[in-house]
């Protein structure tokens, strides 16, 4: 197993290591997780951990990371006298994260929370930072708060379940972080198609790269919104499709908002990096920027019609507080 220390929680990485968790010092712990049961996540939860706990299952996707689900959690902590001593276990993808993570680090002003993630995307990103976000009115991440999790758990063996379409998408995190951060892992990933990596590895360099960037600025002041990079637009895209019969994964939209974003930038390596992302996501198709500009006005980086864009100088070089008026796009 390996771990990566962060400024007051730790993650662990590997296979078969749930069982090292130790829950001896709560009264009450509550798992979270969600209703679509096909991967048997919880199956394998159970059979790691002996120890006894409440269920709350809550409907699965983006479309339920709102404030309904919220209360439901909330009243159900609240009717079983949860308190500081209590334990909310998310077990999940980033949804489950982000609700869990939202609804503990608020309920009695805050219980301790435990991250499991179960997809590749909640693995290398939504997990980790301390980011907790509801989606509101329709627009995405609108309410959040900054907690960590006391620890994350990242057990590799949950990944034998994952659709293609979601390890896609969490491949796409890892693509944005080597894009804005180091080139030589960016040319170890473009190296090799993405299937024939070796996923550990990937996991644990991405992980590195996101806690150095986090713990230079905790709260997005400044340096961390190059994480934002192609997420401006990304979000944008996902909360048009919020709204729409057809849905699309948090990767997916990202690698369309990398591809859209990378129009600001000056970097001569921008058609290798369409090329590459393209040659994963083979159907991608951009959206038109004006039936997005109704979700980047929403965006909580900007400033009055000015647009917040971290925008990539070159393979491992970006840049934050970048404005476009919403007129120029
Ligand atoms: N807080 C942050 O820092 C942060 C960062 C990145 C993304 N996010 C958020 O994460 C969310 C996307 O997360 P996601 O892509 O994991 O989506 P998700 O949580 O909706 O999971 C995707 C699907 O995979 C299923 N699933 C989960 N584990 C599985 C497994 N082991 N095998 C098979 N299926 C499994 C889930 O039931 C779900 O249907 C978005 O809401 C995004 O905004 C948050």
């Amino acid at each position: 197993m390996k771990s990566i220390i962060c400024e007051n929680y730790k993650i662990f990485i590997g296979e078969n290591i749930l069982r090292n968790i130790q829950l001896d010092s709560y009264k009450k712990i509550c798992l979270l997780t969600d209703k679509n049961q096909k991967n048997n996540i919880i199956d394998y939860f159970l059979k790691e951990i002996k120890s006894e706990f409440d269920i709350i299952e809550i409907e699965s996707s983006e479309i339920n990371k709102n404030i309904s689900s919220v209360l439901n959690i909330w009243n159900f902590l609240s009717q079983n006298n949860y308190n500081k001593n209590s334990l909310i276990i998310n077990l999940g993808g980033g949804v489950i994260c982000d609700i869990g993570g939202f609804c503990a680090s608020t309920f009695k002003r805050g219980v301790d929370f435990l991250n499991i993630p179960t997809t590749l995307l909640s693995m290398v990103d939504a997990s980790i930072g301390g980011k907790n976000g509801i989606n509101f009115l329709g627009f995405k991440n609108q309410i959040g708060t900054f907690k960590n999790p006391i620890s994350v758990y990242i057990d590799t063996n949950f990944l034998n379940t994952l659709e293609t379409n979601q390890w896609l998408s969490g491949y796409v995190e890892i693509v944005k972080s080597a894009l804005i951060y180091d080139s030589d892992f960016w040319t170890l990933l473009s190296s090799k198609f993405y299937k024939n990596h070796n996923i550990n590895e990937l996991i644990f360099k991405s992980l590195n790269i996101k806690k150095e960037i986090v713990e230079k600025d905790p709260f997005d002041k400044g340096p961390r919104k190059i994480l934002n990079f192609g997420h401006t637009i990304g979000h944008a895209i996902e909360s048009f499709y919020l709204n729409k019969k057809k849905k699309i994964t948090h990767g997916k939209a990202i690698a369309m908002g990398i591809i859209m974003e990378l129009k600001y930038s000056r970097t001569r390596k921008k058609n290798e990096i369409i090329k590459y992302i393209k040659s994963i996501y083979k159907e991608i198709e951009e959206v038109d920027i004006n039936h997005l500009i109704k979700y980047l006005k929403h965006d909580k980086k900007n400033e009055d019609n000015l647009i917040n864009f971290s925008i990539l100088k070159d393979i491992g070089k970006c840049d934050f507080n970048n404005y476009i008026n919403i007129d120029d796009l």
